[in-house]
């Protein structure tokens, strides 16, 4: 939408005020109000803001920054009930000359997604979130013992799922299904898959509808991977694929799976790297609780058609669905910064193509049930055990340092071993309850 169209909206719809929304290096939103009668000139210059507040933006001395408003995501936000309307924008963050901030993550996707572009790609991203809903904020208190599908009485959510839904909408965000999940009080709404950019400032949105509208009913909604012990974690499965104008890159109608040889690089470039760009797309502590063996979380580094215990995994072709041809990666959670998860996948991707990597057969089988001397025979390697480990390694990695850019890549990696040496200093509960009364 181009500003004046914006502007008359605005007098149209008699909006209040505007949310200036943009994301931190986390993922985390921010956001700041602003009224009317300053958006045409936010519009045109930006709003001036404290960069040195935000979690890996600037330091004190360099901390005037601002953020633009990208007109084509204005938006009237439908869990607001006031007089007047109010509307969201997410912003491109810049520095005060006007220049692109290279620590903002919407501008670091913008970045990769240029790199496709010129090598005449448009990238497509369809995530599956899952997230739990709990009885309050400061527990885990379950609301239904529903499963897979179930319905009521078991399934308390479906109200919840389909006023999300009903917001989400609003808010020009197309839904395809949601339905309870594998696991009591966790559920899944499904998006349809758009335009990688579109993509993320649509999880964004989509993590802030689902809490605004549990708390709407006094409940509260979680997107941490793994809230409860010996149940299953919340995943992000994300299924991507590569578009040349209107023609879907993947599809191949000759070959026995319907894959292009492109869509097989990019297999092999993800799982070339699927242990360096990890620690990015499962970014917690708690994220790695997940990613253990006996749940539908992967562990192994491995592709299949159809096979969920693979990492990638190959949905089955549905003809005439040739659009539909993706490769799903299953191992990244809805607590990433998708603008960033989506640069470095994209990025693993894309290397495999322009190195032409071979791609390993795939593995049918339930890895789960292999013996330790039957992976390392058939060479299947695991993803990291823990944070620390997932970034040490992409702290050497090329790929995710030349995806993130040297700010963002710094920032990250501090970050993340400041989470680690928390973490790992604290006595838990676990340690009590086993060690206290024999040691
Ligand atoms: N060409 C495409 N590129 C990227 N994403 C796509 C493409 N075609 C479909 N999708 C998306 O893939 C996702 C498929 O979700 P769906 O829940 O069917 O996956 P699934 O992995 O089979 O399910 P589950 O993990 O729940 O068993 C949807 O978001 C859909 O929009
Ligand atoms: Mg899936």
């Amino acid at each position: 939408m181009a500003k004046q169209g914006i502007l008359d909206i605005v007098k149209k719809k008699n909006i209040g005020f505007v949310r200036l929304w943009f994301t931190d290096v986390l993922g985390f939103l921010k956001s700041f109000d602003i009224p009317v009668g300053e958006l045409a000139g936010a519009l045109k210059d930006g709003m001036g803001f404290d960069g040195s507040s935000i979690e890996g933006f600037s330091r004190i001395e360099e901390s005037d920054m601002l953020v633009k408003p990208d007109p084509a995501t204005f938006q009237i936000i439908p869990w607001i009930k006031e007089d007047r309307p109010v509307a969201r924008m997410f912003c491109n963050v810049l520095d005060t000359t006007g220049k692109p901030f290279p620590g903002d993550p919407r501008y670091v996707l913008k970045k990769n997604l240029e790199v496709a572009k010129k090598m005449g790609y448009t990238f497509n991203v369809g995530p599956e979130l899952e997230y739990f809903y709990f009885r309050n904020k400061g527990g885990t208190e379950i609301l239904d013992k529903g499963g897979y599908f179930d319905l009521t009485p078991m399934d308390i959510g479906q109200d919840l799922r389909r006023k999300t839904v009903v917001v989400l909408e609003k808010m020009g965000i197309d839904v395809e299904y949601w339905h309870h999940e594998v696991a009591n009080s966790q559920h899944e709404i499904d998006l349809r898959y758009n335009e990688a950019m579109i993509m993320a400032d649509n999880v964004m949105t989509y993590r802030m509808a689902v809490k605004e509208v549990a708390m709407k009913e006094n409940l509260y909604a979680t997107f941490m991977p793994k809230p409860v012990y010996g149940i299953n974690g919340s995943g992000m499965h994300t299924h991507m694929s590569l578009f040349k104008g209107k023609r879907n890159a993947f599809f191949d109608p000759k070959d026995k799976l319907h894959l292009s040889k492109t869509a097989k690089y990019f297999i092999a470039g993800l799982l070339k790297h699927a242990t360096e760009i990890c620690s990015v797309c499962c970014q917690w502590v708690n994220s790695y609780k997940r990613l253990v063996p006996g749940y539908e979380a992967p562990v192994y580094v491995s592709w299949a058609q159809r096979n969920r215990s693979a990492l990638v995994r190959v949905p089955m072709y549905k003809p005439g669905k040739e659009n539909a041809t993706r490769v799903e990666l299953r191992n990244p959670d809805p607590a990433c910064n998708p603008y960033l998860a989506f640069s470095v996948m994209l990025a693993a991707g894309l290397e495999g193509i322009k190195q032409k990597y071979p791609l390993p057969e795939q593995v049918t089988g339930n890895i789960y049930d292999m013996s330790e001397s039957e992976r390392k025979r058939r060479k299947i390697t695991s993803l990291p055990d823990d944070l620390f480990e997932a970034i040490k390694i992409t702290e050497k990695s090329a790929i995710v340092r030349k995806a993130l850019g040297d700010k963002v890549f710094e920032y990250f990696i501090r970050n993340k071993k400041d989470e680690w040496n928390e973490y790992r200093r604290q006595i838990t509960a676990y340690e009590l309850d086993k060690y206290l009364a024999i040691l």
